[in-house]
């Protein structure tokens, strides 16, 4: 018997035709509407691999579930998703898809920091609505990007491409991060600062460190106190890092000027949602890495990295714990 394959999303044919030569491949059948838990776990019963997406929650009860699953390639950089420990307790090999999507994510990440500062979001709807009269002095006037400072928390492979494309607006480069980047240092002057003094002189924040429990509510009033109030927060990593009821009282009372989500702690988030209220909020659902090169690159990842479990050989991006 072939070894089973279950993905939790419906995803193009051409990407898991490799796989159907030598697997039993299935799939949830719809592209839009995640798996219900419950259904979840009856697939796991019967797959040695899952090809899963981050709107899954792959907690112990998934896990142990799959008395025969080999391994969990998630298509994601971020794996917060998946209890890690209680996988390596049971000897099951998890992946994730870094690298391929670095300069997309980093690519999202900037454009959110440059459309929140321009107000682009704001200045397209006014156009679409017929309320642009005439052209005036003031109209629309957001802040300058160019040789301003960003500050980047967390400096991985996607905080080192912003700083990049940062670098090419003449901006300074502040950053925070667990341990220092001497690499970022020296080819784009990067300057490593703490938390608090990053807060205070960026005009920019950048997000981007990983969902842990050292990070999760990283960004709460008193960080948003500590910002200009000029200052413009762009979050491109994962909700929880912000308290949400504490980012949306700053952009209110104009404690900070505006901010660009990519990410929020409830995914999608409702459309009623304090922060959705507001002019100076550009929202994104969750499009960091979604360029369809991207995406088909992620794909294949998840592919090989199946393949190569299912194989007995050694995945390309294991992920450890
Ligand atoms: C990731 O890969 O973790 C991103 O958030 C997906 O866009």
């Amino acid at each position: 018997m072939k070894p089973t394959i279950f993905i939790t999303r419906k995803i193009p044919e051409d990407v898991i035709a490799p796989l159907k030569e030598s697997y039993d491949v299935k799939m949830w059948d719809q592209e839009d509407v995640p798996i219900p838990h419950a259904t979840l776990i009856e697939e796991v019963k019967h797959a040695d691999a899952l090809f899963t997406m981050l709107s899954e929650n792959i907690n112990q009860e998934v896990l142990a579930a799959g008395k025969k699953l080999k391994v969990v390639a998630n298509m994601a950089v971020g794996y917060d998703n998946i209890d890690v420990a209680a996988a390596a307790e049971l000897g099951i090999t998890i992946t994730n898809t870094p690298d391929v999507l670095t300069e997309s994510t980093a690519d999202l990440a900037f454009s959110l920091l440059l459309t929140a500062a321009r107000r682009m979001v704001e200045a397209s709807e006014f156009v679409k609505n017929g309320d642009w009269k005439s052209w005036s002095p003031l109209l629309l006037a957001g802040q300058d990007v160019h040789h301003k400072t960003i500050g980047i928390v967390g400096m991985g492979s996607i905080g080192k491409v912003v700083a990049k494309r940062a670098a090419g607006f003449d901006m300074n480069i502040l950053y925070y991060n667990r341990s220092r980047k001497p690499d970022a240092e020296a080819e784009l002057g990067a300057v490593y600062t703490d938390f608090e003094d990053l807060l205070s002189q960026s005009d920019f924040v950048v997000c981007l460190t990983p969902l842990t429990e050292e990070t999760k509510n990283m960004f709460t009033k008193e960080a948003f106190q500590k910002m200009k109030r000029t200052a413009v927060f762009v979050n491109a990593s994962r909700g929880p890092i912000v308290n949400e009821e504490d980012l949306a009282e700053a952009l209110k009372t104009g404690e900070i000027a505006a901010a660009g989500l990519d990410v929020f702690v409830n995914e999608p988030i409702s459309a009623d949602h304090p922060l959705l209220m507001l002019n100076n909020v550009v929202a994104m659902p969750h499009i960091g890495s979604a360029t369809k090169e991207t995406r088909y690159d992620m794909m294949k990842l998840c592919v090989k990295n199946i393949d190569a479990v299912l194989s007995g050989k050694d995945p390309i991006t294991a992920v450890t714990h």
